[in-house]
């Protein structure tokens, strides 16, 4: 068998190495963690769900509390704390037995505190597994509390619903990631241009996962993580070359902007990339007179609707540009 000598590093990923262990270290949405911090505090914890987009530290954040509400003991998280997510079988038969098992076992905990019964990526239970859990959530809610994470809450049924204290989680802000990726930066020593961080911000859109994967994603590819490198390992097309070619659409010089259109074509980035990134990048392009931005915007918007119909070609794009050119100045 060949000899393993990666540096152990090299086999945890950073979103699992830098996850946070308590909920003072989970970033951003802080309203949401402040009252989480109350419950970790004051103990008897609600049942809720928690929903809000891939990411943003929903799971990190139910692991903290139960962590906390057991008092950061071992032994504790191992009894009283079951953890499903969707690769574990969650239909009726695992909420009648394996759920209403844990609910029945007994576990001397301290006070003010209950079993929990982590319900991880709810969203893809069946509806009837939820059903089923109606009555469990009753009868042992003095002694278990339900906790669901998903990223859409109408993916729960009514009544759970109901029973529940929802908390959104929102996208996180740009210095609340670029803060925590700065913080790997360091830690890892790792070298990193501004502009690669930068990168990573823009590409992440408010989503920790994605920046800390990126960023090491990058570093194991080419060691040195600045934008260039960064937009080659996620793949997408440099902002800076799609700013280039609005600009130049603009300004009406259609084809020297064609050219850049041609150029990213080539490279087999496809129309909705071009097009995903041509809206982010106007989004901010505050050189521009709002009523200008907001008639490029349009017709950005018009052109995302047309390649999310199907119609994706070269000449969609194309035609986008011709669009932009002929705004003159407005
Ligand atoms: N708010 C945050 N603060 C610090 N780190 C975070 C935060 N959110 C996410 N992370 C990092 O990203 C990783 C993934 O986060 P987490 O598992 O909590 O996402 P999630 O919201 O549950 O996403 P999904 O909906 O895909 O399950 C964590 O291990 C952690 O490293
Ligand atoms: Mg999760």
């Amino acid at each position: 068998m060949a000899e393993k000598n990666y540096p152990l590093d090299l086999e945890l990923p950073w979103v699992e190495k830098y996850r946070p262990k308590y909920l003072k270290d989970v970033v951003g949405n802080k309203e949401t963690i402040q009252s989480l911090e109350r419950i970790a505090q004051e103990g008897n914890m609600p049942h809720m769900i928690l929903s809000g987009l891939p990411g943003i530290g929903k799971t990190t954040s139910i692991l903290c509390l139960a962590r906390e509400l057991m008092n950061d003991d071992p032994k504790l998280m191992k009894e009283a704390v079951l953890e499903l997510n969707a690769s574990d079988d969650r239909g009726i038969d695992v909420v009648r037995n394996q759920i209403k098992q844990f609910a029945q076992k007994k576990v001397s905990l301290p006070s003010n505190r209950e079993k929990i019964v982590i319900l991880d990526e709810a969203d893809s239970m069946t509806s009837g597994a939820q059903q089923a859990l109606r009555r469990t959530m009753e009868i042992y809610s003095s002694t278990t509390r339900f906790a669901f994470a998903c990223n859409q809450s109408s993916k729960i049924i009514e009544p759970i619903q109901s029973r529940c204290a929802i908390l959104r989680f929102n996208r996180l802000k740009d210095d609340e990631i670029l803060e925590a990726l700065q913080k790997i930066v360091e830690k890892e020593k790792i070298e990193c241009t501004e502009d690669g961080l930068a990168a990573l911000i823009f590409t992440a859109e408010g989503d920790m996962r994605q920046g800390i994967n990126n960023l090491q994603s990058t570093y194991y590819g080419f060691k040195l993580v600045n934008a260039e490198n960064v937009y080659k390992i996620v793949d997408s097309p440099h902002p800076l070359l799609i700013s280039k070619m609005l600009m130049l659409a603009q300004e009406g010089s259609i084809e020297d902007s064609l050219s850049i259109l041609k150029q990213l074509w080539d490279k087999g980035y496809s129309a909705i990339d071009i097009v995903t990134v041509s809206f982010r990048v106007m989004k901010t392009m505050y050189k521009l007179s709002e009523n200008k931005r907001l008639e490029v915007i349009r017709i950005i918007g018009f052109t995302h609707m047309r390649i999310l119909e199907g119609v994706s070609t070269y000449l969609q794009l194309a035609g986008m540009l011709s669009k932009i050119s002929q705004l003159g100045k407005i």
